[in-house]
């Protein structure tokens, strides 16, 4: 199936402050040059704000992590989980259509979802509350069919089950998820016969607690809600994230700041090799576009830069020992100078030739 991004796009996105503390604190799981880690989570912290990925959204994500908008365009379209297009505003059910839940019935679930719903997939109700699509398998096999709304499953449907949950929504209740028939979790239809006690005497498995614990199975999410892994908050202040009057910069436009070094730049942490000599400022005030190396992503050529390193001539210059001490400072890309080979890409481009990459990455605007 083609998963492309709507035709109809809103003119912006932004993170509510609470959302953007809570993505910053995820960025911080990871070392310092790996925050492209937290995509998944955080784009989906972006879905659940606004109901759907739109490109603004892509783009804004893309910016808080400094990658390129390619890169999380891609994680975007690869994952089912990920909604291109507006859905309805109060659900978005998922009907898995796959084997098991097929020959159980989920072909009635579908005709429900046509016909109180939308006759296609994808289509919203005349009401603009709900919107529906047929999945691949969700994991639930063994309670099937099954589908699922937000992050909850509603297991052990029949028609009349979705048809009524339905209306239930449409009616502003609010569902219980799980076994739609009463069973604690993927035990036998016919009931337990061994290990029969749950722990604690609970009657609700931990999921179907959890949703009815937080008191709202289908509501969006503003970061107040949860508590949102507050161990993580601490950390959330020493991210490298932009602020967010910076989110409308491209990942790939030069820093604005390249005529002088940021206050916050790194202090040299190696001993190893020799320290080449570095300027306080760009010659003229411009500097060369150092992603043009292979190698050298948004964050490198900003950490380049906070070294003293503007131009290709001056990376072409280093010797064996001062690369080994810029390798040696390269945070969380140690050894990448000499790995890609930095001196003798900057040397062509110092004489105004070009490497395949350089060739690539101006036409195309594609950076490693
Ligand atoms: S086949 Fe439907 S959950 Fe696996």
């Amino acid at each position: 199936m083609l998963r492309r991004l709507s035709k109809e796009q809103p003119a912006s996105f932004e993170f509510t402050p609470a959302n953007l503390d809570w993505a910053r604190a995820q960025m911080t799981k990871y070392p310092e040059g790996r925050q492209a880690s937290a995509v998944i989570p955080i784009l989906w912290r972006a879905q659940e704000q606004e109901g759907w990925l739109s490109r603004p959204a892509i783009e804004y994500v893309g910016n808080l992590l400094g990658m390129p908008y390619i890169r999380v365009l891609e994680v975007a379209t690869f994952y089912f989980m990920f909604q291109l297009q507006p859905i309805g505003k109060v659900a978005h059910i998922q009907i898995c259509g796959t084997t098991t839940c097929m020959i159980c019935g989920a072909e009635d679930l579908i005709r429900v979802c046509r016909e109180k719903i939308s006759p296609e997939a994808h289509g919203i109700s005349a009401d603009g509350r709900f919107s529906w699509e047929e999945v691949e398998c969700l994991g639930a096999c063994a309670n099937a069919p099954m589908i699922q709304i937000g992050k909850d499953f509603y297991e052990d449907l029949t028609a009349e089950k979705l048809s009524a949950l339905i209306d239930g929504l449409a009616d502003g209740s609010v569902p219980v998820p799980g076994s739609q028939t009463g069973r604690f979790s993927s035990e036998p239809v016919t009931g337990l016969t061994s290990l029969v006690e749950t722990k604690g005497g609970s009657e609700r498995n931990a999921s179907v607690a959890e949703a009815l614990r937080v008191g709202d199975t289908i509501k969006r999410i503003d970061g107040t809600e949860v508590p949102i892994l507050t161990k993580w908050k601490q950390g959330a202040n020493q991210t490298t994230a932009p602020d967010a009057a910076k989110l409308e910069e491209k990942p790939a436009e030069k820093p604005a700041e390249a005529a002088a070094p940021t206050a916050a730049a790194p202090a040299p942490v190696a001993s190893e090799g020799t320290r080449p000599a570095g300027l306080e400022g760009a010659r003229d005030g411009k500097a060369d576009d150092l992603k043009l190396i292979k190698g050298v992503g948004p964050k490198l050529e900003a950490l380049l830069n906070s070294l003293g390193f503007w131009h290709f001539d001056q990376i072409a210059a280093w010797t064996a020992d001062e690369l080994a001490w810029v390798d040696s400072n390269l945070e969380g890309f140690h050894g990448r100078a000499s790995r890609d080979e930095w001196v003798k890409q900057a040397d062509l481009l110092a004489k105004g030739g070009e490497t395949e990459f350089s060739r690539r990455a101006e036409k195309d605007g594609i950076y490693d």
